[in-house]
């Protein structure tokens, strides 16, 4: 039964999986994308031949293709060593704040030890050693820094700080920042945001250009006549509405062509089957990153039946997890907040004049949801 799909004969629609998950090995450009590339290319130019150290901040919403971006200029930068000596003595690091941990410390450590290429402590040292660590280990040398996901960085104590050091060395380090937070600026110190450089914005795509990045994926990722250009442009228009997000459309391809794996081809309702379950992923994630006690509160409407008996199960929990628990007021606040963002539904209804007026709360995915709660509240109270 299964050796269809290991021998990937008839039916099979996907011809490359590779080139969805890692993009760059297989395109030579970034389209849409040309304006920000000259730009940025012509100050690393300045920088590394004429000593013109730049800062600057890539900025859009999720999607936008800036990790891309920066991506792209790191590898380019690297295939020209062997063409241009001035560029031969160039060091890069690329550093996703929010994956090493987002603190100051997290993101200086993995820093310095990319720039000096040696293992540094990651606990028990000030800030203000590691960019001396790193000042010492570039000497002469040119450096160039990827902050990626720098608001992560930047909302922790002490973070700007961090920015402030490295954009003020008298080391020779350009630094390129990127961020989806439109408001990371507010969250810095003056002096820091003069002297952060110019910020370059990543605008949404429109649906036109989505669609020309789907066929990109579509010509190399997947069998000719497997696909058309409807059901791309179907992708295209959704992805379109929600902020052009890229990332998105490339993804809904990738899963309507696994779903249609097998048929032959692509059609609508695979896409939309693909949706359904990209909300409903993206309801997991919101599960997951909400506070302590909004969790508690979940696990309790889940658990009961309506919201006077949830609170009672609620304060069993919060006893359980070692917390106080909150006032029955409060908590009906935090179950009307999840109701607002779609995890749940409150519903009121008249049980009569014996029973009066009850609010019931319905949870649409209650198995999932359930399911990330116990992984989630496993890994500790916070
Ligand atoms: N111009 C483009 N051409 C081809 N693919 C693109 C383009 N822009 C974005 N993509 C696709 O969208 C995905 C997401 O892009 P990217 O990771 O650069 O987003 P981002 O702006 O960094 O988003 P976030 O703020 O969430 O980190 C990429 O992995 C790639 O598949
Ligand atoms: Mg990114």
């Amino acid at each position: 039964m299964i050796r269809e799909a290991l021998l990937g004969g008839r039916g099979e629609v996907i011809k490359n999986p590779k080139v969805f998950m890692d993009p760059l090995a297989f395109f030579k450009d970034i389209p849409f994308r040309e304006d920000i590339l000259r730009e940025v290319a012509i100050s690393i130019r300045y920088f590394v031949k004429n000593n013109v150290k730049f800062s600057t901040l890539f900025l859009g919403l999720t999607g936008t293709g800036k990790t891309l971006v920066a991506k792209y200029i790191l590898n380019e930068i690297e295939e020209i060593k062997p063409e241009d000596p001035s560029y031969a003595e160039l060091t890069q690091a690329y550093v996703n704040c929010r994956e090493v941990g987002g603190t100051p410390q997290a993101v200086l450590s993995a820093l310095t030890e990319k720039l000096t290429g040696k293992p540094v402590p990651k606990h028990g040292i000030n800030l203000g050693e590691y960019v001396e660590a790193i000042k010492e280990g570039l000497g002469k040398k040119k450096a160039i820094v990827y902050l990626d996901e720098v608001d992560t960085l930047v909302k922790r104590r002490g973070g700007d700080i961090v920015l402030y050091q490295l954009l003020r060395t008298d080391a020779d380090i350009s630094t390129i920042m990127i961020s989806n937070d439109i408001n990371v600026r507010d969250y810095m110190e003056p002096r820091i945001v003069s002297s952060l450089g110019p910020t370059i914005i990543f605008k949404p795509y429109d649906a036109e250009q989505l669609m020309k990045i789907l066929e990109m994926y579509s010509d190399i990722g997947l069998y000719k006549g497997t696909y058309d250009s409807e059901v791309l442009a179907y992708i295209a228009a959704i992805s379109a509405k929600e902020h052009g997000d890229a990332r998105k459309a490339v993804n809904l391809l990738f899963r309507a062509a696994q779903l249609a794996s097998g048929t032959g081809r692509i059609t609508k309702a695979h896409v939309d089957r693909a949706i359904i379950e990209y909300e409903q992923e993206k309801l997991l994630e919101a599960v997951k990153a909400l506070p302590f006690h909004y969790k508690l509160a979940l696990m309790a409407v889940i658990e009961a039946e309506d919201l006077m008996s949830a609170h009672k199960v609620y304060s069993d929990l919060c006893v359980k997890y070692g917390q106080k628990p909150l006032s029955y007021r409060r908590f009906s606040d935090i179950v009307s907040e999840l109701d607002m963002f779609g995890i749940v539904k409150v519903k009121l209804i008249n049980r009569g004049r014996a029973g009066g007026i009850r609010k019931y709360v319905e949870v649409p995915d209650r198995e999932k949801v359930k399911k990330v709660l116990e992984e989630n509240m496993l890994l500790g109270v916070e």
